[in-house]
């Protein structure tokens, strides 16, 4: 069951100022320090979310918080941010209504942080997935990117923002982030060059020094020294708590996943870099001879540095910071700069480097996080921007930010009571005039156009002739005396002539939150904001793509003799979109409040708070809000709360709820004057009525407690004596179930023991009369066993007799048939024994006949004749087996039959080689003269050129032709072959290979029985002719060509060699 809840229970004072009874400004800070003191650092004014900031982490903003608010009525719990973030989220997803957060607060009030409160808080509500969190990744990283180079440590707080943040979020219809828009306004860009005592420069310095690495910093030509800087003041350049070296790591991470590229974040640490370098730079005067003097740079190392380090060229700058070129009417004047105008340029140029530097950041950081989408977005803006501030020196730009607050204020106030109205008329309820203080008066001394004060500082700063802050006090003096909310001593008339705590250089504003002094004092150098032109060029001209973007006026082809808006026109003028766009939204109001000055938990110190209470106008806020109705509620709600307290509605109403809330009211008898009925809510006029309902309803609740006690305990004791009934019903049969049990089981156990004697005794007595019967059973039995024993035994003897009587006969039967046997044996034995004897004496006596009678002739012949026979056969039948199986004619067939007995073996090679031998003979008989001579060439050849030239193999098959350009038969030839008288025995065309460059020429090649000839083979003249005695030798190559060198004697010095091919 869902647990229904309200602001109203368990609330630690009040949880909305608006039931505040009474409404005092004491009862209102009462109220906000109990709830402080409590750790309850919310509090609503309607559906404005008062924050006070707890400067210590409190365990309010942990992911169950988030499930907690998540999805609820903004009354339903206790006062958060989360609830306001949640109502926002839900009316822009749900109702499509564009939403806009306002956070206002002194500085150090804790806008920074609740502006991340809600940026995060929506994160985690909206959709998920790859994409969608890539895009809120990226609009959380921006913070700690703006933060570094927008942040600072003042007084007032560690990490306060020196600019003013609007943040539009744009979703798709699903309410998933699409992407982001992010304005700046007015950079506190005086930082940069000076800052107040306790307070340190823009957080990127130290960061960057701090964290930098060896490498980085030797590369943007720093050191890792903070005295070193003359921008960076001295006294609180570490902040206790804040680790400048791991913020810069952190500041690089964010740009990365902002989407920075790495050359980018160089060029921008490199600016920073040029930043620091400029503020070393000192000047000295140089006396020139018209009796001014001239500024000049002192130590130029710093300056080289920085030239470096952006591209400009050297001399360009220190040109700059000792002259100034002014331009009028096509006419160029170039007058020289003393030594404070070389400071205020330099200066100048700082602080406009550093906040165009800045502003360059936020568009870049736009250009990642714009939304890509091009469907309808709806837009959630978030401002944190600095609130009122009331110091004792206040200058332009307090001006600046309190013209900005009264704007809030305006439609604060404009857009609270549109909405009250609206609602009154959406509800259907009489809008009744509500008295409230409208600041647009004050707004219109400031920023009206002909008269307002903005405007005619415009006018003293663009006109000519001599301007001062005076000046323009003068002209504000004659201007705006009559004004209400205008003070000033200066005028005569003045009804502050005599207020000493107005000073003569001060005019004073009422503003809605309080009277702030301002001193004129640098409210037209502010406004006028100059960047010498000199200057701007230079930057123009440096070779440093960023720093190019940065001063485009520079780009002396666009030279525009206007001058640049004001400061004090710009600011307005984006104020006015700001305005323009916060009032087409539905506003959300945080109003942040600092308890202390110390920036420690716990304290509460009354006058500040009063204070803050007093200018962010909270108590106007209220009455505002209490001018109509206080309290407003749904009826459903509203019945479901108030049911108890009459009898129709408890415990259910059946009827519509709204019925049920007439009947509430009527029986409650509540003035009908209190009360209205809208058409979905009460509205309850006076939070008096409202507390009445509530302390009817705290009784009734008691007296329901008590009821429902009383019921509890009755049903208790009656359930608690029914149990110890039933119980005592149960245990009594469990009793008595037992006690029979054991009676029964003692009977039956003495049953069985008498039940066993009696069988025991019984069957003794059988057992006995068994036993004797058994006894005679076996002694007749024994009786009868002897008896057939002895009957068996004479039987068995008699038997046994018969027996020994069969078996002696038939041994003694068998003993006389083995003698027999054994005679008849040894008789046939004998017998064979005899017979084989007579065999072999008459084998013997043969042999020995023969042997006798042959003797003489076998020892003279026979064994030879033997031997030889054997011989011969065996011979025979080789020769035979030869002559059948002998090989082919072939004189290259190398087979041959093998031998049969090693004997043979001489025979067998030799009639081998005898029939190669007689073969080849057969074979050369058929050869004719010719070819006899052609293969005697060959032999020759053979023992020539075998095995010695790769060419050899090839050439066998060829015959040798020797005239193989047929000398004679062809005509053209005639000619030379008629000139050698000899016989050519060798004519071929060949290649003379010339010695002096390796050319070859073709030459007919002749060979005589006396010389070699060489002739040309066109036309066939002899070239050379050589005797064959000149030739020492001729030599051919051994490899597969046709070279061959013929080598001539000493003689023929000349020819020493003669390298041919074919
Ligand atoms: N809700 C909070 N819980 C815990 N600490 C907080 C909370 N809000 C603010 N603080 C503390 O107060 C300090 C100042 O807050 P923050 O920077 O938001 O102030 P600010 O209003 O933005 O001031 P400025 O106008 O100078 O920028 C924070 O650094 C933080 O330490
Ligand atoms: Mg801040």
């Amino acid at each position: 069951m869902e647990v229904k809840t309200s602001l109203l229970d368990n609330m630690i004072g009040v949880g909305d100022m608006v039931l505040l009874e009474p409404l005092s400004e004491d009862s209102f800070l009462e109220n906000l320090k109990k709830r402080f003191d409590h750790n309850e650092i919310y509090t609503y004014i309607g559906s404005v979310v008062i924050s006070l900031n707890p400067y210590r982490s409190l365990p309010i903003y942990t992911p169950d918080k988030v499930e907690e608010y998540r999805n609820r009525n903004f009354y339903e719990l206790s006062p958060h941010i989360y609830a306001l973030a949640d109502e926002a989220y839900r009316s822009l997803r749900d109702q499509d209504k564009d939403q806009c957060i306002l956070i206002t607060g002194e500085s150090g009030a804790g806008k920074t942080e609740a502006s991340k409160l809600v940026m995060s808080y929506v994160a985690a509500v909206c959709g998920k997935g790859q994409e969608v969190n890539k895009v809120k990744e990226q609009l959380l990283q921006s913070n700690p990117v703006l933060e570094a180079f927008g942040n600072a440590k003042t007084v007032r707080n560690d990490n306060s923002s020196r600019f003013g943040k609007y943040m539009d979020i744009e979703f798709d219809f699903k309410g998933d982030p699409l992407g982001g828009v992010i304005s700046n306004y007015l950079l506190e860009k005086s930082r940069v060059v000076k800052q107040p005592r306790g307070e340190r420069n823009f957080h990127i310095f130290y960061q960057l020094l701090s964290g930098a690495s060896d490498d980085m910093l030797k590369k943007l030509k720093l050191e890792r020294d903070f005295s070193k800087y003359n921008y960076l003041s001295l006294d609180s350049a570490t902040v206790s708590g804040l680790d400048d070296a791991a913020n810069f790591r952190t500041v690089r991470n964010a740009m990365q996943i902002v989407g920075f590229m790495e050359d980018e974040m160089q060029s921008v640490l490199e600016l920073v870099a040029a930043v620091l370098k400029l503020g070393n730079l000192d000047f000295k005067p140089e006396s020139r001879c018209n009796g001014m003097d001239e500024s000049r740079v002192k130590d130029k190392n710093d300056l080289k540095e920085m030239c470096e380090l952006l591209g400009i060229e050297q001399s360009v700058l220190e040109r700059a910071f000792s002259y100034r070129t002014v331009e009028a009417k096509m006419e160029k004047v170039s007058t020289t700069l003393n030594v404070a105008q070389a400071y205020y340029a330099r200066d100048a140029l700082a602080k406009n480097l550093y906040s165009r530097l800045f502003s360059w950041l936020v568009t870049r950081i736009n250009e990642s996080i714009r939304a890509q989408a091009k469907t309808r977005h709806k837009v959630m803006g978030v401002l944190d921007i600095y609130g009122f501030e009331i110091f004792e020196d206040n200058s332009f730009e307090q001006f600046i930010i309190n013209y900005c607050n009264e704007k809030l204020q305006q439609i604060f106030i404009e857009l609270t009571l549109r909405e009250e109205q609206e609602e009154y008329v959406r509800e259907g309820i009489e809008w009744t005039n509500i008295e409230y203080f409208n600041n647009a008066v004050i707004c219109d001394l400031i920023e009206n156009n002909q008269n307002g004060i903005l405007a005619m500082l415009d006018e003293e700063c663009l006109r000519p002739g001599t301007v001062t802050d005076e000046t323009f006090l003068d002209k504000l003096n004659t201007i705006c005396a009559e004004h209400q909310h205008f003070e000033s001593r200066l005028n005569k008339n003045s009804k502050f002539l005599n207020d000493h705590s107005l000073p003569h250089n001060c005019f004073r504003i009422q503003h809605y939150a309080g009277k702030v002094l301002y001193r004129v004092e640098g409210f037209v150098d502010k406004n006028n904001d100059l960047l010498y032109r000199d200057l701007s060029q230079a930057m123009y001209k440096a070779n440093h793509s960023l720093i190019k973007q940065l001063f485009p006026e520079g780009n002396p082809a666009k030279v525009n003799l206007k001058r640049p808006p004001t400061a004090g026109f710009q600011f307005r003028a984006s104020v006015g979109t700001l305005m323009g766009n916060l009032q087409t939204k539905n506003p959300n109001y945080i109003r942040c409040i600092k308890p202390n000055d110390k920036k420690a938990a716990h304290i509460f110190t009354d006058s500040l708070v009063r204070h803050q209470v007093r200018y962010l106008g909270l108590m106007e806020n209220v009455r505002v809000r209490r001018a109509g109705y206080a309290f407003r509620q749904a009826y459903e709600p509203c019945l479901e709360r108030y049911k108890m307290l009459c009898k129709n509605t408890w415990p259910h109403w059946k009827g519509p709820a709204r019925q049920g809330v007439e009947v509430l009211m009527t029986d409650l008898q509540v003035p009908a004057e209190e009360f209205a009925y809208g058409r979905s809510k009460i509205f309850i006029r006076n939070p008096r009525t409202l507390f009445f309902l509530e302390e009817k309803r705290k009784q009734c609740l008691e007296d329901l407690a008590t009821l429902i006690q009383k019921i509890y305990r009755g049903w208790k004791c009656r359930s608690h004596f029914l149990l110890l009934k039933k119980s005592e019903i149960v245990v009594a049969a469990w009793y008595r179930r037992y006690a029979q049990q054991k009676k029964y089981q003692k009977i039956k156990h003495s049953t069985t023991v008498v039940q066993s004697y009696t069988r025991g005794w019984q069957a003794r007595k059988l057992l006995r009369e068994l036993k004797y019967q058994k006894k005679c059973e076996e002694a007749v039995t024994t009786i009868a066993a002897f008896w057939h024993g002895t009957q068996a035994r004479r039987e068995l003897r008699k038997l046994k007799e018969e027996a020994r009587n069969k078996h002696a006969v038939s041994v003694i039967w068998a003993g006389w048939q083995g003698t027999k046997a054994r005679r008849e044996l040894r008789r046939l034995k004998e017998e064979a024994r005899r017979k084989h004897a007579v065999a072999v004496i008459w084998a013997y006596w043969q042999g020995l006949k023969v042997r006798r009678e042959y003797r003489k002739f076998f020892r003279a012949n026979a064994g030879r004749k033997i031997y030889n026979f054997t011989i011969q056969r065996i011979m025979q039948k080789y020769f035979l087996g030869l002559k059948s199986n002998l090989p082919s004619m072939s004189p290259i067939d190398k087979s041959w039959p093998a031998r049969p007995y090693s004997f043979l073996e001489g025979v067998h090679a030799e009639l081998r080689r005898i029939f190669h031998l007689w073969r080849c003979k057969k074979y050369r008989s058929q050869f004719t003269e010719e070819k006899k001579a052609v293969y005697e060439e060959k032999l020759e050849a053979s023992e020539l050129f075998k095995d010695k030239k790769a060419l050899y193999p090839s050439s066998v098959s060829q015959t040798f032709k020797g005239d193989y350009l047929e000398m004679v038969k062809n005509p053209k030839y005639q000619k030379l072959s008629s000139a050698i008288d000899e016989k050519i025995l060798l004519a071929d065309v060949v290649n003379k290979i010339n010695r002096a460059n390796g050319k070859s020429s073709p030459r007919l090649f002749l060979l005589t029985k006396k010389s070699v000839i060489l002739a040309d083979q066109k036309t066939g003249q002899v070239k050379t002719s050589l005797p064959l005695p000149d030739l020492s030798s001729v030599s051919t190559s051994t490899q597969s060509d046709g070279f061959f060198a013929l080598k001539l004697k000493e003689v023929r010095r000349k020819w020493f060699e003669v390298y041919l091919f074919f």
